[in-house]
């Protein structure tokens, strides 16, 4: 208990620390490929236990992949599909602590454990997701979820396309 206490602090701090540079690191780019590839870049080398991370955005009505950090990823995903479909489709963060407990889990890494997907919301729309695998089991929690959601909600403007919004 005490172990996940203090591991859930210093993810807290780390969370805390890499926000606001994130945000300094976008304020004077406005190309979203580049904002995005740099907030899976900056994701990835500060959190040890994400194996992947990255973006897919809604095109067409459907996901489509986007910048990342990790292995080879499936390309598609359709609404409604998959762990990323499904925070499309219910428009929430979903956090799965097993990803074979997920009914439909889409697997592009066999290794992968556990995932969060963050909806990209824009004017009560989705534009795409933030989505992150782990090859642990039960990596990630509500600290992950707040902010990953907060760093999406503080850069949304940054990493849509004027043709997403709407
Ligand atoms: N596992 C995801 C698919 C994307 S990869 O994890 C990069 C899903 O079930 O939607």
């Amino acid at each position: 208990m005490e172990v996940i206490t203090i591991q859930s602090t210093i993810k807290e701090e780390q969370y805390k620390e890499l926000i606001p540079q994130v945000l300094s690191l976008l304020e004077t780019e406005s190309d979203v490929v580049a904002n995005m590839s740099n907030i899976a870049a900056s994701l990835k080398q500060t959190f040890s236990y994400y194996s992947w991370v990255g973006f897919y955005l809604l095109k067409n009505n459907e996901l489509v992949l986007g910048p990342f950090q990790g292995k080879v990823a499936c390309s598609r995903i359709q609404i409604g599909k998959g762990v990323c479909g499904t925070a499309v489709k219910k428009k929430e963060t979903i956090i799965v602590p097993n990803v074979e407990q997920f009914p439909g889990h889409i697997y592009c890494d066999s290794n992968s454990k556990s995932e969060i997907v963050v909806p990209i919301k824009y004017n009560n729309s989705i534009a795409g997701v933030l989505d992150v695998d782990s090859d642990e089991y039960d990596s990630f929690n509500e600290i992950d979820k707040f902010y990953l959601e907060k760093l999406i909600t503080l850069t949304t403007e940054k990493i849509i396309s004027l043709n997403e919004k709407n």
